[in-house]
């Protein structure tokens, strides 16, 4: 069977500039916001990745019109009748759920298929449904399915959230922005993507403050008082510091443009610990290294913490700094196996619990290896533009979800990297 697949050929570096493309985990949820416009909302700077188009399909499914040209995505919700999002687009990807919030602002009902995990962990969604719940939704689970009702409509409340759940903070407010009065949503989630979202709410007629702190306001206004709107997807944060950390890690410079300095405060502070050199603009930033790496001590958190979606890349440049490092992952319970893929590459890596203690080495080598999950893909792809030799990195679908031709943006950066087909020598 075919199978596409990307060569990497190493003892390379990377210098330049790139544009990064707009924040996947802002569009997807921007485009599910839309639902709340009732007409044709333009989006701007919307990557070109798989994901989106599961996320345009979903809203297809509802009965919303999806078209694009370039980088803007106009979806029309004034046709929308279906409230029901399948099994086959959940389990494709799950921030489908992100239509659950808007899906009963609007209707005062859903049925979306639940969730599974995926690579990295469980992902449950209980603090969705606890503070929906809150907001006066009622849910029964059906057959992997879950029914969502508002017997006596939304009422604004004050939710506290267990964990600054991305995912949870978007859904509350995108069902309390038509609730009746007041919500408050405590202990939410600060990300740059939330106040982008947010900011998108208010365009349309949403009354929101608070985003980007912990504690976000919502006074509610009536669905009628909604309306479409025009809006810039904000530049990916996660996207810029993958190709920082691959100029970190050959030296650079590396420069990318399009993404506000502020939202990697603590990446950046990482990679000068390490040794490399950072200049910032309002919407650019450069790095560069001219002596070895230094090891660090790197903790995910939410933001504004260090972000588990660097954590790959990160570990990539502790596998090849002179001396430990110690990563802790603490927002998902099972995001290592990034190490074992570059253990093949000859990386020495000890895994205790949620801790990986990385012992820096001279010299990767090339091997054939996986993208266990999209940040891990973008990663090994970076290790290979290293390593000694060449580099075969397969299930590449998953760099596909998040990066908008990540491999057409390394070779403008220098590396020699290309995808090809190749047919499966062994027989099943
Ligand atoms: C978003 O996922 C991002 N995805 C993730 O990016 C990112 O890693 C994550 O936020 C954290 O920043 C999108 O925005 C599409 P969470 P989300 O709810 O919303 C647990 C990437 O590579 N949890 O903040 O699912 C959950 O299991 C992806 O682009 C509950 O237990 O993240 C996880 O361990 C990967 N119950 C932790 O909280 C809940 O109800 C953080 O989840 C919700 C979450």
């Amino acid at each position: 069977m075919a199978e596409e697949i990307i060569i990497v050929q190493g003892n390379n570096t990377l210098s330049g500039e790139v544009a990064v493309s707009g924040a996947k985990n802002s569009a997807l949820k921007l485009i599910a916001a839309a639902i709340l416009g009732q007409g044709a909302s333009s989006i701007h700077n919307v990557p070109l990745i798989s994901d989106i188009e599961v996320m345009s399909e979903v809203l297809r499914r509802l009965g919303a019109t999806v078209t694009r040209d370039g980088h803007t995505l106009t979806v029309d919700t004034s046709a929308v009748n279906n409230h029901e999002t399948p099994y086959e687009l959940v389990s494709k990807m799950r921030a489908s759920i992100s239509v659950l919030g808007p899906l009963v602002g609007r209707f005062g009902c859903a049925r979306v298929a639940m969730p599974g995990g995926c690579q990295i962990g469980a992902r449950k969604i209980d603090m969705h449904l606890v503070g929906l719940e809150a907001l006066g939704v009622e849910f029964v689970i059906d057959h992997g399915f879950l029914e969502a009702t508002t017997p006596n409509g939304l009422r604004g409340t004050h939710v506290v959230l267990d964990f600054p759940s991305v995912g949870a903070t978007e859904n509350l407010l995108m069902a309390s922005v038509v609730a009746d009065g007041r919500t408050i949503i405590e202990n939410a989630a600060c990300e740059p993507e939330i106040v982008d979202l947010v900011n998108m709410l208010v365009a349309m007629g949403a009354k929101v403050t608070g985003a980007g702190t912990s504690i976000i306001e919502v006074e509610g206004v009536s669905l009628d008082a909604l309306h479409p709107c025009e809006h810039t997807t904000v530049g990916d944060r996660i996207e810029a510091g993958t190709f920082l950390a691959g100029g970190a890690l050959t030296g650079g410079p590396v420069t990318v443009r399009g993404i506000d300095p502020s939202y990697l405060r603590v990446a950046l502070m990482k990679l000068q610990a390490m040794g490399c050199e950072i200049e910032c603009g309002k919407d650019w930033i450069t790095v560069r290294r001219s002596g070895k790496l230094v090891p660090i001590d790197i903790q995910t958190l939410p933001h504004p913490g260090f972000p588990t979606d660097l954590q790959a890349q990160f570990m990539l440049l502790a596998a090849c700094a002179e001396g430990m490092s110690v990563i802790t992952e603490n927002v998902f319970e099972n995001r290592f196996m990034f190490a074992s893929e570059l253990m093949r590459m000859g990386a020495d890596i000890t895994i205790e619990d949620h801790h990986a203690l990385v012992r820096g080495v001279e010299r990767l080598q090339g091997a054939d290896v996986s993208s266990t999950d999209l940040r891990a893909g973008a990663a090994i792809v970076l290790a290979g533009i290293v390593a000694e030799g060449e580099t075969r990195v397969h299930t590449i679908g998953h760099i596909d979800r998040g990066y908008e031709d990540y491999v057409g943006k390394l070779v403008s950066l220098g590396a020699d990297v290309v995808r090809t087909q190749i047919n499966d020598t062994t027989t099943l």
